[in-house]
């Protein structure tokens, strides 16, 4: 190390620099973050362009719909808001071993089967590893090429001039530019490619797919910041125990978010789950206490839930509360209110709540099917097996409005439903659903009456 060359301190978190080692990063707080690395003044210094872009109305740039490019993988061209937008850069995070790679191989295969040139670009697997995959899943075309490369210059002057029409990077973490001292998946050798391929999709206009890890925390792990400069950053969850994975929008500059595609992991790859209801439901027994349907929504989609809730008596001092897939303080929120309005007495219990099909729900509207599930449990009585439960419960009882509540009817009413509870103050903008019995309710007391 030449005496010139500085030495900083880079949080692996956030992407904070400090001149000194610290146990903690001043700027984010994680502990144990800080790495060592060296600054060579002048390496990335970019030459300074002549060339001057433009300015131009508004309105006189041309945009036509056939600028997106549809993979043919319904699931995946829904989460990006209808297919990819020429020049896009994508990231996709998830845990490891989720199926990531697998998704992305069959979304190019799929894509080169319509004649688009494909670069499949892998640090972690061999050429021979990646075809193996491949045939697996029946995944091949005349004009999906796969590579394995980790230095960052080899893939761009790859890409370069070979008139590729979609690119995918698998990992981010692993790639590295030889001239940035750090290592590779350190905040500064992810920042600095991604950085480069942003520049490269949106000079070349080729879509770029960049895998990233996700470490338990939930965020890509490395720096923030790449979030903010990709155009649309997708997550692939699930549980690894079940089948089902969720690929879902939680940044989209070209589309709505919140939006999910539904998958299958299954020996032959991932398949698409168009109608995720059924296939949520498929497992429901046939009338049991603790087990109630909920339509919760999914971006612009109605997805039916089943959600259980277990109240047993407790042997511990404390009692436990285990729940899977809902929030938290939202669970303790409706058990403070059942026991003050409904007299219930839950706090000695043990309470254990799980949604089905391990899918993850935030929204408040499940609420009122929360404590109909827990009622059910305690009260040791069935919920009619054909009836749902929409509602947001508040503090005094009352069932608050929700959200589109007519699209989840209809979605209910397509299951096979024949009574949807639903919050009193919507009944007036509902129409009329075949088959479907509506009942307004105003109070989580009424609500028990009218279901045990
Ligand atoms: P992978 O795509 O390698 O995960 P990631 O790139 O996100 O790390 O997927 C690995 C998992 O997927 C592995 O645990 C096995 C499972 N899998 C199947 O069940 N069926 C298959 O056909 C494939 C290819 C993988
Ligand atoms: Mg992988």
């Amino acid at each position: 190390m030449k005496k010139k060359d500085k030495l900083t301190f880079r949080c692996q978190s956030c992407g904070g620099l400090t001149p000194k080692w610290m146990g903690r990063c001043p700027d984010c707080g994680a502990w144990d973050t800080l790495t060592e690395e060296r600054v060579v003044p002048g390496i990335l210094k970019k030459k300074k362009s002549s060339f001057l872009p433009e300015p131009v109305l508004i309105d006189s740039v041309a945009v036509k719909e056939t600028d997106r490019i549809k993979t043919g993988v319904a699931e995946f061209d829904r989460v990006l808001g209808g297919g990819i937008v020429d020049g896009s850069l994508i990231l996709i995070g998830g845990d490891p071993g989720i199926g990531k790679s697998t998704l992305m191989l069959q979304v190019l295969s799929k894509l080169s089967g319509s004649g688009k040139k494909c670069l499949y670009v892998s640090g972690e697997e061999s050429v021979r590893q990646i075809s193996m995959r491949g045939k697996r899943l029946d995944s091949h075309g005349a004009s999906l090429f796969v590579v394995s490369e980790t230095d960052l210059d080899s893939i761009l002057a790859m890409v370069g001039q070979s008139g590729y029409d979609a690119l995918v990077i698998d990992s981010i973490q692993t790639i590295f530019h030889p001239d940035v001292s750090s290592t590779p998946g350190s905040v500064t050798q992810i920042r600095e490619a991604a950085m480069q391929f942003m520049k490269l999709a949106k000079s070349t206009g080729i879509p770029v797919f960049l895998v990233g890890h996700v470490t338990k925390i939930g965020a890509i792990a490395g720096p923030r910041i790449m979030e903010h400069m990709v155009d649309t950053v997708l997550y692939f969850e699930g549980d690894k125990t079940h089948v089902f994975r969720i690929l879902r929008a939680v940044k989209n500059r070209f589309g709505p978010t919140n939006e999910i595609g539904v998958f299958e992991m299954n020996e032959n790859g991932l398949s698409q789950v168009p109608n995720p209801s059924a296939v949520f439901l498929s497992e429901r027994s046939a009338i049991a206490p603790g087990s109630v349907v909920t339509s919760c929504m999914e971006g612009t989609r109605p997805i039916l839930v089943e959600i259980q809730g277990l109240v047993s008596s407790s042997g511990l001092g404390t009692p436990r509360r285990t729940v899977l897939g809902l929030d938290n303080n939202r669970v303790a929120l409706i058990v403070a209110v059942m026991e003050k309005r409904l007299g219930m007495n839950l706090s000695g219990l043990d309470i254990f709540m799980n949604v089905t099909g391990g899918v993850k729900i935030v929204e408040p509207a499940v609420d009122l099917a929360i404590a109909a599930a827990l009622a059910s449990s305690f009260l040791d009585k069935p919920v009619d097996k054909k009836t749902i439960l929409i509602g947001e419960i508040g503090l005094t009882g009352e069932i608050r409005a929700v959200g589109h509540v007519q699209s989840r009817i209809k979605e209910a009413a397509k299951m096979g439903f024949a009574k949807c509870l639903v919050p009193c103050s919507t009944i007036k903008q509902l129409s009329r659903v075949k088959g479907m019995a509506i009942e307004s309710i105003s109070f989580l007391k009424s609500a028990m009456e009218v279901l045990f």
